[in-house]
């Protein structure tokens, strides 16, 4: 593993390279980035990893300082994946000038759930996602499927960019309870660890119940336990087809139920097919 904060240093490694794998991340690595990595190694000759905290894409100052950050423990962790070259930019290597965020017109399905509560959200991650694909022009580009909406939202991108890139969604890595790992997790207490034990569960009780009901029944009745829970904050719940969420991309018929809570002030965030 070597580190580089200049995206130039990297272009040089890579610009003679058969396939490059790039994985975006913003650090706190957990076995979830582990896994896109070595996906990313697997199917390329090189792999960039990049570790930065967009503040673009925070609707939330609040949110912003307390995102988790740990980039020595991150570097610890990568250090044993050999020849993996990792990008910590600062502002000014990624933005040079213009840190603003584009305005990009993604229609409908940036308007509703993430879109609707986190607004300018989407074209925050559109933004830095864009740089780096232009940066380090890699051939395939690792995402997780926890972000789902993200996971759309950067395939749309691409298409609408003409971009030369595979965006390679990877499913989601869980607990033993089921919980999705999430950089977010380390910031719960034992009590609020407990309690985000129902995202999982809501989710399947979803899925059990979406076999012998209507969509609005099933998300009425998930709605309902959910505002029982002590101290979890539905923020959505929502079931809809993935081939309706972006028009723009064909994608095929596929049903997921979406979830968004606060569990104290911990916001998370999972969906499944069901
Ligand atoms: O999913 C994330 O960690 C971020 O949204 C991403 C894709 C690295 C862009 O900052």
């Amino acid at each position: 593993m070597r580190a580089y904060s200049s995206h130039k240093d990297i272009i040089k490694l890579v610009n003679k390279v058969d396939s490059v794998g790039l994985v975006p991340t913003m650090g706190s690595l957990h076995e979830g980035h582990l896994s896109l990595i070595r996906k990313a190694i697997s199917e390329n000759e090189k792999v960039i990893v990049s570790i930065y905290v967009n503040p673009l894409q925070f609707n939330n100052v609040n949110d912003l300082k307390k995102y988790p950050r740990d980039i020595k423990n991150d570097l610890q962790r990568l250090e044993a994946i050999s020849d993996i070259i990792v990008y910590v930019p600062g502002d000014n290597d990624i933005y040079e000038k213009d840190k603003k965020k584009k305005k990009y017109n993604f229609g409908h399905f940036t308007k509703i759930m993430e879109g609707k509560v986190r607004p300018g959200h989407f074209d925050g991650v559109a933004t830095v996602v864009e740089k780096l694909l232009r940066m380090f022009n890699p051939s395939n580009a690792y995402f997780g499927e926890k972000d789902f909406q993200q996971l759309i939202l950067i395939k749309t991108l691409v298409k609408k960019q003409e971009l030369k890139v595979s965006i390679v969604g990877c499913e989601t890595i869980r607990e033993d309870d089921g919980l999705a790992m999430s950089s977010r997790n380390k910031l719960l207490n034992s009590s609020e660890r407990t309690i985000a034990g129902n995202v999982i569960r809501l989710l399947k009780k979803a899925k059990k119940l979406y076999k012998s009901s209507t969509k609005e029944e099933t998300k009425f009745n998930i709605i309902k336990d959910a505002l029982m829970i002590e101290n979890f904050n539905l923020e959505y719940f929502e079931i809809l087809d993935i081939s309706e969420l972006s028009g723009f991309l064909e994608e095929e018929k596929e049903i997921r139920a979406f979830i968004a809570c606060k569990v104290g002030k911990i916001r998370l965030i999972d969906n499944i097919k069901i």
